[in-house]
């Protein structure tokens, strides 16, 4: 940072760079990151879901990665609020959205999502599905009513990720992004605490890694060699916040090698505060571990612009080490390529334009009341 440049004009510079996700040129690299919403009545979003994306894409989010939208397996989820990546008027009002986001100048993924043992009470068309998982076990240790994958369970999900990726494309999405995270599905396989298989995707960390790698190689099939996949995937689950997934550098690598030698063209580490170092001996975060150890563009998330430390940094009252300072410094580092903004873009949807046009005084501290609606 030269002494003569303001905080908002080195934020609008180096936020502003396109960057490539395989054949893809993001025009920036703000994104907004997956958030669940229901509000999408018999798994169809409709035009308020349609304008939401829209209003953030036209204020300048470069990539949306839109709510977690189940792929076409009876167990995949389990309410009837969530949007469904399969089922012809579920499809035709994804087109809409992705049309409308591109009309808006943006570009956007879906997050195909499957909940495995999360799965508890399913609400129709669901209600008689059961949950599935890698060995029946649930993200807490118990194992209350779920079942252990069959290999025609196993083969039934990786076919429906596979069409759901290849649906994306015939309906113009731009890419899709895997949800491998937060204790889900493929986490699950990931992580030792869930997957108990003595089977080839059960033991060591690359056999944990078998399913959601032929998940990878599946969808890589039916989808054009440029048509990005992103794997988004997390040490935390939701039901075990302290959880993780590998505690050494060499043990992540254990996990993502096989994921990119399988396709993955980014990878979107999912941290919830995105300056926290992940090893010791590094002031790498999760995201720039993963793209060191892989060399595949990685997208960062986790407590961007939510706290008043963030906002007072950028009106330029110090610099703490979560304000947007840091964050630069990072990028311009290339620790990692993106950054994904959760809260603080369901909170005001002109974010991006704020933050890109300089106009930090207008950001406004996020509060959960922004969770209730779909403005
Ligand atoms: C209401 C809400 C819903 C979320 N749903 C999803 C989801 O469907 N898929 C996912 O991968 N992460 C989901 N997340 C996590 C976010 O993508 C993001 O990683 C997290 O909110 C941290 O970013 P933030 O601090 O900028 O909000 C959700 C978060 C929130 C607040």
């Amino acid at each position: 940072m030269t002494v003569t440049e303001s905080p908002a004009s080195r934020a609008a510079e180096i936020l502003s760079r396109p960057v490539a996700l395989n054949g893809l040129t993001v025009p920036n690299r703000i994104a907004m990151a997956p958030m669940t919403r229901m509000f999408s009545p018999g798994g169809v979003p409709g035009e308020d879901v349609r304008s939401y994306y829209a209003r953030r894409a036209a204020a300048g989010v470069g990539l949306i990665v839109t709510e977690g939208t189940y792929v076409g397996h009876d167990s995949a989820g389990q309410s009837d609020r969530v949007p469904r990546f399969h089922g012809e008027e579920q499809l035709a009002g994804w087109a809409e959205v992705a049309a409308d986001v591109h009309a808006a100048g943006g570009t956007i993924v879906p997050q195909l999502w499957h909940i495995g043992m999360v799965r508890k009470q399913g609400e129709p068309p669901f209600a008689d599905a059961p949950a599935v998982g890698p060995s029946g076990i649930r993200v807490d240790g118990t194992e209350g009513t779920g079942k252990a994958m069959t290999r025609r369970d196993l083969d039934d999900v990786i076919g429906a990720f596979a069409d759901a990726a290849r649906d994306a494309e015939r309906i113009g999405f731009d890419g899709v992004e895997l949800h491998g995270a937060h204790g889900y599905l493929l986490d699950q396989f990931l992580w030792a605490g869930t997957n108990r298989r003595t089977d080839a995707y059960g033991g060591d960390a690359v056999a944990r890694t078998a399913f959601a790698a032929e998940i990878v190689a599946a969808v890589r099939a039916v989808v054009s060699p440029e048509f990005p996949v992103i794997f988004r995937y997390s040490q935390w689950k939701q039901e075990a916040y302290d959880a993780r997934l590998a505690e050494t550098p060499e043990e992540l690598e254990a996990i993502l090698a096989p994921l990119a030698a399988a396709g993955v063209d980014a990878f979107h580490a999912s941290t919830r505060r995105y300056w926290v170092p992940e090893f010791d001996d590094s002031d790498l975060n999760l995201a720039g571990w993963t793209k060191k150890l892989t060399g595949k563009p990685a997208i960062t998330v986790g407590s961007v612009g939510l706290d008043g430390d963030f906002l007072r940094a950028f009106a330029g009252e110090g610099a703490p080490v979560q304000g947007i300072d840091d964050l630069l410094d990072r990028l311009e580092r290339d620790e990692f390529d993106m950054v994904a903004v959760g809260r603080a873009l369901l909170q005001d949807p002109q974010w991006a334009a704020k933050v890109l046009g300089g106009r930090f005084d207008e950001l406004t501290p996020y509060d959960a009341a922004a969770l209730k609606t779909l403005s």
